[in-house]
């Protein structure tokens, strides 16, 4: 018997997306990777979207579903793409770690459009269609820096912080067409994004990634262990899911206990 490359021991959720479309962006890696594969295990027809082609191509092929090949920092291309789906993932992000006085001005409105300003254009082609059908999720992938600062990372907590206030807004508006919206909100996880800044810091502090992990990643979690892209991909079927469906306009963080303090 051949397994499929859709198969997974550990999915609990259970929901059927069969006849709905999910667009994921950041699908070529990590979280947005797994959360694509996961809503196509449970049915849904997956319209993958990422800046690497390769990457987002072999998530196509294992779905069954679309890439589009796009960078998200170019909003007047996104735009003319016109993507729309029934359940939409604003996942893609990059980090880049400076103090202020030297963070480049480019660098940060790049990322401020990437995680903010192109949510809000895809949440805003989406809508028209959810507010059609009366049914529609708006999952945007925050992190623990939605709710908290941490030093060196301006944009990307101005970003955070700035999809959450955009997300409640999107629930309020949409809560009388059938649509939710609402955060998830990692605190480190596994993925190429993390791996590159531990290797990044073990090398500028001249310590081991072990140690970095734990004395810098893990040092404000109360759970020392990094969340799996595939934890993080459950809880956005879960906000997919029945149960689910008066949850709006809220955050669900899964930080190992970091905002606990
Ligand atoms: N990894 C973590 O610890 C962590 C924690 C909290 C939140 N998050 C958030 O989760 C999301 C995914 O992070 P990840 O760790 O899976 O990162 P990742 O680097 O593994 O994947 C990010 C994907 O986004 C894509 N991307 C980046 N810039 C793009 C652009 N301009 N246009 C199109 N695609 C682009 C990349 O090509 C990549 O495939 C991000 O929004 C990140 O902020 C991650």
């Amino acid at each position: 018997m051949t397994t499929s490359p859709l198969a997974q021991p550990h999915d609990t959720v259970q929901v059927d997306l069969t006849g709905r479309t999910a667009l994921v962006t950041g699908a070529g890696s990590g979280i947005g990777r797994a959360t694509a594969l996961r809503l196509a295990r449970s049915g849904a027809h997956v319209i993958a979207v990422d800046l690497k082609e390769e990457a987002v191509r072999e998530v196509a092929e294992i779905t069954g579903g679309d890439a589009v090949v796009a960078d998200l920092s170019d909003l007047d291309a996104l735009d003319a793409l016109n993507l729309s789906a029934d359940i939409l993932v604003n996942c893609a992000g990059i980090q880049h770690v400076r103090p202020i006085e030297d963070f480049d001005p480019e660098k940060f409105s790049q990322i401020l459009r990437i995680m903010l300003e192109a949510p809000f254009r895809l949440i805003r082609r989406s809508l028209p269609s959810m507010y059609e059908k009366g049914w529609g999720r708006i999952i945007n992938v925050s992190s623990v820096h939605g709710l908290r600062a941490s030093e060196f990372k301006s944009a990307y907590v101005s970003a955070k912080h700035g999809l959450e206030g955009l997300s409640k807004v999107v629930a309020l508006e949409g809560a009388a067409h059938g649509v939710t919206s609402n955060c998830v909100n990692p605190g480190y996880v596994r993925t190429p994004l993390v791996d590159k800044q531990v290797a990044d810091q073990a090398a500028a502090h001249g310590i081991s990634e072990n140690e970095v992990l734990e004395k810098v990643f893990l040092d404000k979690a109360a759970l020392k262990r990094l969340v799996e892209s595939e934890e993080i991909a459950e809880m956005v079927l879960f906000l997919c899911s029945p149960p689910a469906a008066s949850m709006t306009g809220t955050s669900l963080v899964v930080d190992g206990g970091w905002s606990a303090h």
